[in-house]
C-alpha cells in the first residue's frame, strides 16, 4: 500500500483524525485493531499519534503504532513525530512522542492537546513544510 508523508493513528474517539483533516494534507491512517498485515511505509514520513498511558509509560504508545514500528522498513523511514494528549496527565502529557522520538532517534516536532486549536493546525502546517524542505531524505 502506498503511503503519504504523514502517517497517523487515531482511536475511535477520533481527535487526531479531526486534527489531521484540518491540516488538509495527504495522510494515511493506521487501522484500528491488530492487523494481519501491517501498513508498510514507502517513503519518508512524519508519524502523528495520541498518548494512551493513563499517566504512565506503559501503553502510552498505542499497540497499533507499536505493531507498525516493529517493522524495520517503517522505522527506517520515520523522520519525525507529532503527539497528542491531554495536559490533565501532567508529566505524562503527550509522552508517546517522547517515547517514539527516543526509540527511533528522530525529532519530536510538536505536541498538541485533544483535537488541537486553530493555532496548532497552522503551526503544524507551516512546521511540516519547513521540516520537509530542510530534511535531507
Ligand atoms: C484511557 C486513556 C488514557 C490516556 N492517557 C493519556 C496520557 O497518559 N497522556 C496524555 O497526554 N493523554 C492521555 N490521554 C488523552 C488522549 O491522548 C487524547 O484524548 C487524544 O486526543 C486521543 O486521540 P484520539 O481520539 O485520536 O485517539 C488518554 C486518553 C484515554 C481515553
Amino acid at each position: 500500500m502506498a503511503t503519504e508523508a504523514l502517517i497517523y493513528f487515531s482511536s475511535r474517539s477520533g481527535n487526531c483524525h479531526r486534527f489531521v483533516k484540518k491540516l488538509g494534507l495527504p495522510a494515511t491512517r493506521l487501522p484500528i485493531g491488530r492487523q494481519e498485515n501491517s501498513l508498510i511505509a514507502t517513503k519518508p514520513y512524519v508519524l502523528l499519534l495520541p498518548t494512551y498511558g493513563g499517566g504512565g509509560l506503559k501503553g502510552a504508545v498505542p499497540k497499533e503504532v507499536i505493531q507498525f514500528l516493529n517493522i524495520e522498513a517503517n522505522r527506517s523511514l520515520i523522520r519525525g513525530v507529532i503527539a497528542a494528549g491531554n495536559t490533565n496527565f501532567g508529566d505524562a502529557y503527550a509522552i508517546a512522542g517522547d517515547i517514539v522520538a527516543q526509540k527511533c532517534r528522530i525529532p519530536y516536532l510538536y505536541r498538541f492537546e485533544l483535537l488541537g486549536t486553530e493555532k496548532d493546525v497552522q503551526s503544524v502546517k507551516q512546521g511540516l513544510q519547513i521540516f520537509w524542505q530542510r530534511t535531507d531524505n
